[in-house]
């Protein structure tokens, strides 16, 4: 065995043969060995997506050093029904209305280690949630981006107005109407120098959505903030100066804080997205 086999293991006094696992790889990076025990064919082909390890009815195989005993339990009792993630998103609402309060940072803690989770194109795994937890962090965010649109000086490119007055208001103590007041930011970026990323935007979005779902679950607001992407696009030094986001790093931006407003009903939509069965 050399580095790049070692990494997958097979408890042989474990192992029924039932070949589940080697079915369950996507790329054929396994196969079933002379011994009817699963082996690796392929290394490279090895996306670490970990469906042997979870497929397993035994706990027999181990990746990288972990076992099914460190494994999360499967409780089937604890997924939502079909009726509660249906009807919240009929109602869930992008809140731009937020109390004068921080969300608790042990939930906003459990929802940021569990997007760790969220799927990703050949399972890269490579996104980035930098996060403005609170007013403090918030507001320093918010002065610093303010700052860098006032003393931005780029002799042969205006600020476009859109940025500009409102920043300009912002600071005199107007409506903020780039955050809406939020009391805290999550920045999801995915990393553009790491060649092993096929889907960054992909990545970011349903990263996004993922803790939209998990952010509302938990008592909080949010919204989706395509401002300062719209920044990124026309004034990206703005974005790395106050962030560190790059003109060429795939992200999104979420707001969050708790709920300054509550909505009583869902909307009626007037046409549904278009369902076209073939
Ligand atoms: C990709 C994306 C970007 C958005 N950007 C903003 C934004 O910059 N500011 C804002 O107030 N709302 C933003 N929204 C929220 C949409 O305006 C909102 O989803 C839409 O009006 C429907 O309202 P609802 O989310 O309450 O159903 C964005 C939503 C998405 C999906």
């Amino acid at each position: 065995m050399n580095e790049q086999t070692e990494f997958f293991k097979v408890d042989g006094a474990k192992c029924v043969k039932c070949g589940f696992c080697v079915r369950d790889c996507a790329f054929k990076a396994l196969k079933t060995g002379d011994d009817g025990r699963p082996a690796l064919a392929d290394a490279a082909k090895c996306m670490r997506c970990q469906h042997c390890f979870a497929v397993c009815p035994v706990g027999a195989i181990s990746i990288d050093g972990h076992t099914a005993a460190e494994a999360p339990v499967l409780r089937d009792l604890a997924l939502p029904s079909a009726e509660s993630v249906e009807n919240w998103l009929s109602v869930r609402r992008s809140i731009r209305r937020f109390a004068d309060a921080d969300v608790p940072r042990d939930k906003l803690d459990r929802i940021l280690r569990s997007l760790g989770n969220v799927p990703t194109g050949c399972n890269a795994r490579s996104l980035t949630f930098t996060c403005y937890p609170d007013r403090e962090s918030m507001d320093r965010f918010r002065a610093s981006f303010i700052h860098a649109i006032e003393s931005h000086r780029d002799g042969t490119k205006l600020l476009p107005r859109w940025l500009a007055v409102p920043a300009i208001r912002m600071r005199k103590g107007g409506e903020d109407l780039f955050f809406r007041g939020a009391s805290g930011m999550v920045i999801i970026s995915s990393d553009e120098t790491n060649a092993e990323v096929t889907t960054p935007r992909e990545d970011v979005a349903a990263a996004c959505a993922y803790f939209e779902m998990l952010a509302q679950a938990n008592g909080f607001a949010t919204c989706w903030c395509g401002f300062l992407k719209l920044v990124q696009e026309a004034v990206p030094e703005l974005l790395e100066v106050t962030s560190g986001i790059r003109r060429t790093t795939p992200f999104y931006a979420m707001l969050f804080g708790m709920p300054g407003i509550r909505y009583q009903r869902g909307v009626v939509r007037e046409s549904y997205a278009k369902v076209d069965y073939r």
